[in-house]
């Protein structure tokens, strides 16, 4: 074979998929395709065999994944060289999906892709950097933690709110799925969220804490529970849990463990400063920092800033100013704040204590109660402000030759 020639292999039972296959790449002279009509596990060991020798893996997946998953498990460990394409029925859900994703296939595709889209991903998965399945990392989520230089400043309310808005705007009822976000309270002593999102308190961070259980994807879930409006949570207990019944290694499994199953794990954190925030901060992708305008605030954030900064150096800490609003030309306080704290001064949520303590008081997002609220609308704008500049966090962190 040509160097320049990319070899496919196409496992699938199904005769139809297999010469639309055949017609979209067969005459195209750079690939060289291979059909193979079985299932996945019905390859045994040739399938591993051929992830050592070939660029791409295309398959279709079984109506049951446990087959497929097995086999897949068996292809990782060989270390083999090709990405693999999961090219389902329509109907695949997402959460098949993610767990096709989870054993190391790069993309899961509905067969109902039209032709030009279909030959778009084969391409992308052809060229460019190759990736060595037995090195492929599971899914990981972004880890965003939002603290508070005071109490009652808003941080739970934007914490919950934030976590609402990063679904998406289709959310519950649309036809796409919402993103997978979660909320988790880790202000486990005076957590609010519970009543934010109106569930009731949770046990599961306390017997974790007596237990001294390792949260794996079984604790997180039972432990996880769908609030009305459709968000996952992950509430505090109800009774007093002394701070330092938690250990470090707990929280950073947990937050593995979520992560690896949300696209957007979203941390309300306690104002105490404890040796499990560490693990916190070492994950998370940005810190949102409430605060106010005021001198004693400021100052305060700085010193959790500092704080922040000991245990991860690299995370970007934003402070948000919460009930004000932005003035139209900044007063020498703002500036000397802004000075104070190394940083302009992004976001503003105005105060609503209308719409703010409606929300509360029904346990639900503001995006449901006053879609078009000035402070509804500053929240989704910081969670499209926070999408686009992850996305361009992973742009330049990737390696040159992986950037599309
Ligand atoms: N932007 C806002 N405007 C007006 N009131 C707000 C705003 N954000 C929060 N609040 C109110 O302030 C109180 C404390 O909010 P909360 O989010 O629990 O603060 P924290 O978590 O910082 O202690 C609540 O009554 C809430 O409704
Ligand atoms: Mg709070």
């Amino acid at each position: 074979m040509n160097k320049n020639e990319k070899s496919i292999v196409l496992i699938s039972e199904d005769s139809a998929l297999n010469q639309r296959l055949d017609s979209l790449l067969g005459a195209e002279p750079s690939l060289v395709l291979n059909q193979c009509p079985a299932t996945l596990a019905q390859m045994n060991g040739k399938a591993q065999e051929m992830a050592q020798s070939t660029d791409l893996i295309i398959f279709r997946p079984e109506a049951d994944l446990e087959r497929d998953l097995a086999a897949l498990e068996g292809i990782r460990a060989t270390g083999g060289q090709a990405r693999l394409l999961a090219l389902s029925r329509g109907d695949v859900s997402l959460a098949q999906a993610r767990r096709l994703m989870q054993a190391g296939v790069a993309e899961v595709v509905p067969d109902t892709v039209d032709d030009t889209e279909l030959g778009q991903v084969v391409s992308r998965l052809t060229v460019g950097r190759r990736l060595t399945l037995a090195a492929s990392p599971e899914p990981q989520g972004a880890v965003i933690a939002v603290a508070k230089a005071r109490g009652g400043v808003g941080a739970t309310t934007l914490a919950a709110n934030l976590a609402f808005a990063l679904r998406g705007p289709n959310r519950r009822f649309g036809k796409t799925p919402p993103r997978p976000v979660v909320l988790v309270d880790l202000d486990v002593q005076f957590g609010a969220v519970a009543g934010f999102v109106d569930l009731p308190p949770n046990e599961a961070l306390f017997r974790m804490a007596l237990d001294g259980i390792e949260p794996d994807s079984f604790f997180v879930e039972q432990s996880v529970a769908e609030a009305p409006s459709g968000l996952p949570v992950l509430a505090a207990p109800e009774g007093f849990m002394p701070l330092d019944a938690l250990r470090p290694a707990q929280i950073a499994r947990l937050i593995s463990t979520l992560r690896a199953r949300f696209d957007f794990v979203v941390i309300d954190l306690p104002q105490a400063m404890v040796d499990w925030l560490v693990p916190v901060l070492e994950a998370a992708d940005r810190l949102y920092l409430a605060c106010d305008a005021s001198v004693p605030c400021v100052q305060q954030a700085r010193r959790l800033i500092d704080f922040y900064h000991e245990a991860n150096m690299a995370l970007p800490v934003e402070v948000v100013i919460s009930q004000g609003r932005k003035p139209l030309f900044p007063s020498r306080r703002i500036t000397e704040a802004a000075k104070v704290l190394e940083q302009p001064l992004r976001h503003w949520l105005p105060s609503d204590p209308k719409h703010a303590t409606e929300a509360m008081d029904r346990g639900r997002p503001l995006a449901q109660v006053a879609r078009g609220a000035a402070l509804t609308r500053a929240i989704c704008h910081l969670a499209k402000d926070l999408t686009t500049r992850l996305a361009c966090d992973v742009q330049t962190s990737r390696h040159p030759d992986e950037r599309s």
